[in-house]
């Protein structure tokens, strides 16, 4: 028992936290962007710059990655995601202790209280299919809400860097954005492609997809989302639902009016109009336009959300065994930690070869195949965190994750710290996530956060992470843990 606490402590003691994305409010000034300087006072006295009257931190140079990148992506200086986030800031507040957040008002994960000294209980992620009505209702309620609620502290960028401040150099090119459209936007800015001229785009890079951040920056991503949750229910240990899609069927059992929305009879690539999220607007869908006009996604309503069939017989979701198979694979990951990595558990994962490791090129399978299956909107990188079944399909993804984490406990090293695509070694800043935080920050397990108890763990008292798991765990109610054939 002892052990156990001990290393509850010890995770949340590790976890970083708070930092969210894009840029806050605050900092989008004409003199914060010619500054290059984000480092707000916290509270009334300006001098308090990053809360470091009361030793919350201080304001700081960025580090960034120098080391090489392989991948696609050989140009220079053309992306404003380079060397991120330098190209707008170069300082930004580093909280000490328990803080966190750009102005080290907030705590980091696992803590709260006003001196963030107080130990925060579990965060418990469930299946979609054992929540209670009411943390159903919750969960779809507080979707709702976020999807309305303006982000009180970020504010998205709508031009390309170089116009940042408008024509005249005066007026910040900035927008306000709900909560879960800001999430939108953060995955769609990490894919999108490099603005070269109009109609010039280069396609070939993307920051959070084919390559070993693909599992770092889903895992943060999520997990910002998550807290922006536990502030609008005011429920500081509410956690987003997984929904377990190895289910080797052709159907999507969370597309129902109850869940995440059924199929419209009128028009079956439409969701239901019993459904909530029928009537939910997608964001950041026009990418070629953004590529004609040499702009970004400035986050207006572009239509609803699309679905696909999935009907065509002989495709079905993943199965168990694939989920199994990738979670045998020992390797983090293997050059060239691209879509042609063959026994790598991210490249597995991820989907762009067989669960098993081998490479074969018109595999997809696990996330990727959930993605292509769900189809139409969810089958857009850059538009796929519009569908709700976004959430749910990468909160089992970090599930499996974890599993593995658990399985193989890697070090650090694992994690390639060069010549992965840009944005994908391991001290770079994820992008577009700030204040800045890298893929190795984020690259620990944490599995009691995930309320999953996992089959070959039972009768294996030896295993340390099993209690710990059980005693994070201990809040869920009784027979609702979902034991996973693994
Ligand atoms: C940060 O950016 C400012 C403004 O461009 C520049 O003057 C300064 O030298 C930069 N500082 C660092 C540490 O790069
Ligand atoms: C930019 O400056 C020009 C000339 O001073 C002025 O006519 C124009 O209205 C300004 N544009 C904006 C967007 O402020
Ligand atoms: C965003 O909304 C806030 C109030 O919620 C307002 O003060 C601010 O001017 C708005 N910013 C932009 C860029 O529209
Ligand atoms: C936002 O972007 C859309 C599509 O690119 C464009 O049609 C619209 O004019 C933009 N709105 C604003 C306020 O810039
Ligand atoms: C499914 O059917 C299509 C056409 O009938 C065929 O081309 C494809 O190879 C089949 N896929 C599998 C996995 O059997
Ligand atoms: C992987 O794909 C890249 C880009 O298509 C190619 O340059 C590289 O040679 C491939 N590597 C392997 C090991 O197949
Ligand atoms: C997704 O939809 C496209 C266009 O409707 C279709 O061609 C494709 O086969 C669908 N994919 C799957 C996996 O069903
Ligand atoms: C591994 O990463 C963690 C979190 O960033 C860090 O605290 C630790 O020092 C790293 N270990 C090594 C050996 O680099």
């Amino acid at each position: 028992m002892m052990n156990a606490l001990g290393l509850a402590f010890l995770c949340l003691l590790l976890w970083p936290e708070a930092t969210e994305a894009q840029f806050p409010r605050v900092c989008c000034t004409v003199e914060g962007i010619v500054s290059k300087q984000c480092c707000p006072a916290l509270g009334s006295d300006a001098a308090n710059v990053c809360g470091s009257l009361s030793g919350r931190g201080s304001c700081s140079a960025v580090r960034v990655d120098n080391k090489p990148w392989g991948g696609p992506y050989r140009l220079r200086n053309v992306d404003d995601r380079e060397r991120w986030p330098t190209k707008f800031f170069n300082q930004t507040c580093r909280c000490t202790g328990n803080f966190a957040g750009y102005d080290c008002g907030q705590c980091k994960f696992g803590w709260t209280g006003p001196n963030c000294d107080q130990k925060k209980a579990p965060v418990v992620r469930k299946n979609i299919h054992s929540l209670t009505p009411e943390e159903l209702r919750e969960f779809l309620d507080v979707l709702d809400l976020a999807k309305t609620t303006t982000h009180p502290d970020y504010v998205i960028a709508t031009q390309h860097w170089l116009g940042l401040l408008g024509p005249n150099g005066t007026e910040p090119q900035f927008a306000n954005i709900s909560i879960y459209d800001f999430f939108v936007w953060q995955h769609y800015y990490s894919v999108r492609d490099t603005l070269l001229g109009p109609g010039r785009p280069f396609k070939a890079i993307d920051f959070s997809h084919k390559g070993p951040a693909f599992i770092t920056w889903h895992r943060y991503h999520l997990l910002s989302l998550e807290r922006e949750l536990q502030r609008l229910t005011s429920n500081e240990n509410f956690g987003i639902p997984y929904w377990n899609f190895a289910t080797g069927q052709n159907e999507c059992d969370v597309c129902t009016d109850s869940l995440l929305g059924g199929r419209n009879p009128d028009n079956p690539s439409l969701v239901s109009d019993q459904s909530r999220f029928s009537r939910w607007g997608v964001v950041c869908d026009s990418l070629d336009e953004y590529n004609r006009l040499v702009t970004l996604c400035n986050g207006t309503r572009e239509g609803s959300i699309q679905r696909g069939i999935m009907e065509r017989g002989n495709v079905s979701l993943p199965t168990m065994t694939d989920v199994r198979s990738c979670l045998g694979m020992k390797d983090f990951d293997s050059p060239p930690y691209f879509t042609n990595s063959s026994f790598s558990f991210r490249n597995a994962l991820e989907g762009y070869e067989k669960p098993d490791g081998e490479l074969d090129e018109a595999v997809s399978n696990l996330h990727n195949l959930v993605h292509s299956m769900v189809n139409g909107t969810s089958a857009l990188s850059h538009s796929a965190a519009n569908d709700p079944i976004f959430l749910v399909l990468h909160a089992f993804t970090d599930a499996i994750f974890d599993e593995w984490m658990r399985r193989f406990v890697p070090s650090n090293a694992t994690f390639p710290d060069e010549m992965a695509p840009i944005g994908h070694n391991r001290d770079y800043n994820m992008v577009p996530f700030f204040p800045p935080i890298t893929n190795e920050e984020i690259y620990m397990q944490m599995e009691g956060r995930l309320c999953l108890r996992w089959a070959p763990l039972w009768g294996e008292s030896s295993s340390v992470s099993w209690r710990f798991s059980l005693s994070l765990c201990s809040t869920c109610v009784n027979g609702e843990i979902e034991a996973l054939n693994l």
